[in-house]
């Protein structure tokens, strides 16, 4: 029998989603479920390990079973993953010695701050491993766990531990302990690779006191990563593609080629370029870090990052915090219902701000608050702060690029959002294109494994995919954007702590 598709694991920080590709590169079907956060201290922030595993592996049995599919039906499984998020877990019994630290956790600032007191230090760090020193990536969090949790230094020292990314946990589960791996793409944010040379660095495993043995074996991102062998979900798969979710949106997208940029709306916002072959370092506060690579790629390839903590997560906030909506979609409506904010900033740091600011002191306002300010206006600020903060990312990108961004793909959850889009359009002077498939995570990991299996030929047939678009053209009068941008400029400077 020939496999009809390939599926994608899109495990996410806030749901896992198991997603059904067929050959066109359609998503024909989708499960997703969510999962609980847990928020242990402020500015703390942990998933349960047998969590991510019970969302995951749910939604893939659904998706099968659903469809009635056996392994003959699918050509491989591609894995896509929420970044940086630390699980460690005992190799003999397969049990996690404590819950996962997440990417947003601001737990390992102090000793962030700590190890970079050294200036030769955080510049070995940035030299080798393309971004900043943060407690953001996963080698702090490794630490963490090791210094923290009792026996975990001895166990870890006697070999009887291993770390790994959210897509390494998930690959040992699915082949039942069988494989121990991750990819360039994963290993490039845990401030323990070398992406120049493409391997682990004794040294920073040194200066974070993490042994190498717990380390998994890094495997091209489109390429082998065993079979699924979990009772739990169906048996015989081949594994064939992984990658962090953010350079597999950038693989979806299709940018393939230096200069071809995309921006994800996910939990945070997410604005990779592609840079080629070429490790571009920048001087605006943006990370460089590994792209995915499809087979035989000439050698690594690179992306210039600028990531920003809280997106779809001020969504979130509005909608179960300050109970100001009761649903994401009416956000929409609602920031339409009013011309304007009123003078209304929203500025969402509550892990602090990242890329291009990195102050992981700094904490979320609102700014500009009268009596007369209404609902309508707050949620308005709040989308647009969202496109605010993707215009930081931009002028830093275009300055490190030194040439003008010609128009930007754009993809996840909230950029279903038309009041988002088009506002995001005016701010940046740049056409957006949106592909009417906004599942660009789940299409790259699924194309990136559907590659490697065969199911597709080249990067050259990806490209050639009809994909449908929409397109959002820049409208606002110059004199209200330049307002509009001074007045974020300054609400940002006021949560600054430096
Ligand atoms: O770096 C964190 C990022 O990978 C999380 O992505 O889609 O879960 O917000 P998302």
């Amino acid at each position: 029998m020939t496999a009809r598709y390939v599926i994608a694991l899109d495990q996410g920080t806030t749901s896992s989603r198991a997603v059904l590709v067929d050959a066109q590169g359609r998503a024909v079907d989708a499960v997703q479920n969510p999962f609980p956060q847990i928020y242990p201290q402020p500015g703390w922030v942990e998933h349960a390990p047998s969590d991510i595993l019970s969302s995951q592996l749910g939604a893939l049995a659904e998706l099968t079973v659903t469809h009635g599919l056996g392994p003959g039906d699918i050509a491989a499984i591609g894995i896509t993953n929420q970044r940086e998020t630390t699980v460690v877990w005992n190799r003999e019994t397969g049990r996690p010695v404590g819950n996962a630290i997440v990417w947003q956790c601001r737990r390992t600032a102090p000793l962030i701050e700590a190890i970079t007191r050294d200036a030769g230090a955080a510049r070995a760090i940035a030299d080798k491993t393309g971004l900043v020193p943060d407690a953001y990536f996963s080698a702090s969090k490794i630490k963490w766990l090791l210094d923290n949790v009792p026996g975990a230094r001895a166990d870890a020292r006697a070999g009887r531990l291993a770390f790994g990314t959210v897509d390494s946990w998930l690959v040992w589960t699915l082949t039942n302990g069988a494989v121990h791996a991750t990819d360039p793409t994963n290993a490039s944010r845990t401030l323990l690779y070398d992406i120049h040379r493409g391997c682990w660095d004794d040294d920073l495993l040194e200066l974070f006191d993490i042994p190498a043995s717990m380390l998994p074996e890094v495997r091209p991102s489109s390429g082998d990563f065993g079979v699924t062998a979990n009772p739990a979900v169906v048996q015989g798969v081949p594994i064939r593609g992984v990658a962090g979710d953010q350079q597999a949106a950038l693989f979806g997208q299709r940018c393939f080629a230096a200069g071809e940029a995309k921006n994800t709306y996910g939990t945070g916002c997410f604005l990779l370029m592609h840079t080629g072959g070429e490790a571009c370092r920048s001087a605006h506060g943006l990370v460089t870090t590994l792209a995915a690579s499809a087979p035989g790629a000439a050698g690594p390839e690179y992306a210039l990052e600028g990531s920003v903590f809280a997106a779809g997560a001020l969504v979130q906030w509005l909608r179960d915090e300050l109970g100001l909506v009761d649903a994401a979609a009416e956000t929409e409506a609602l920031a339409e219902s009013v011309p304007d904010t009123g003078g209304v900033y929203v500025v969402p740091a509550f892990t602090g701000l990242g890329a291009p600011h990195w102050d992981a002191e700094a904490r979320g306002a609102i700014l500009g608050l009268t009596r007369g300010t209404s609902r309508a206006q707050v949620v308005r600020a709040a989308l647009e702060a969202l496109a605010y903060q993707v215009y930081d990312l931009v002028v830093a990108m275009e300055a490190d690029a030194g040439v003008p961004l010609r128009e930007l793909n754009v993809d996840g959850g909230a950029s279903t959002n038309g009041f988002l889009m088009q506002f995001q359009s005016d701010i940046l002077r740049t056409p957006l294109i949106r592909p009417q498939n906004t599942e660009a995570t789940a299409l790259g990991a699924a194309f990136l494994a559907g590659l490697s299996a065969g199911f597709w030929r080249d990067a050259e047939e990806l490209r050639d995919l009809p994909f449908a678009s929409d397109r959002f053209e820049p409208r606002m009068g110059e004199e209200r954007r330049a307002r509009l941008l001074d007045g974020w400029s300054r609400a940002v400077g006021r949560t600054m702590t430096r």
